[in-house]
């Protein structure tokens, strides 16, 4: 039964990898996981910029200043923290940073 979750596609590449129903407000590393999959993180706190995925498709709560471990060129990209940003709708992730 759906439950009306966001539901959160992973991606290395082309090929999927995993998908899980995203919790209200979980950002998306603890999503990765309950689909099995480890994104590596380190400040978990958006300045390192470790945790960094490109987004292929669906929306996120990106923050109105962005963190320090993104910016504007990361974005236009598609880079997002998965640290300590949350998805708002159905998202597909592409495990590997944009750069
Ligand atoms: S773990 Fe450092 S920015 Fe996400």
């Amino acid at each position: 039964m759906p439950t009306g979750l966001p539901v959160v596609r992973f991606f290395r590449g082309s090929e999927i990898i995993g998908s899980a129903e995203a919790s209200p407000g979980a950002p998306l590393v603890d999503v990765a996981e309950q689909a099995g999959i480890e994104i590596p993180t380190n400040c978990t706190s958006g300045n390192c910029g470790t945790c960094l995925v490109r987004l292929i498709s669906g929306e996120v709560g990106l923050p109105d200043v962005l963190p320090p471990g993104l910016d504007e060129d990361l974005v236009s990209e598609g880079g997002i923290l998965t640290c300590c940003i949350s998805p708002l709708e159905n998202c597909d992730i592409d495990v590997k940073p944009p750069l």
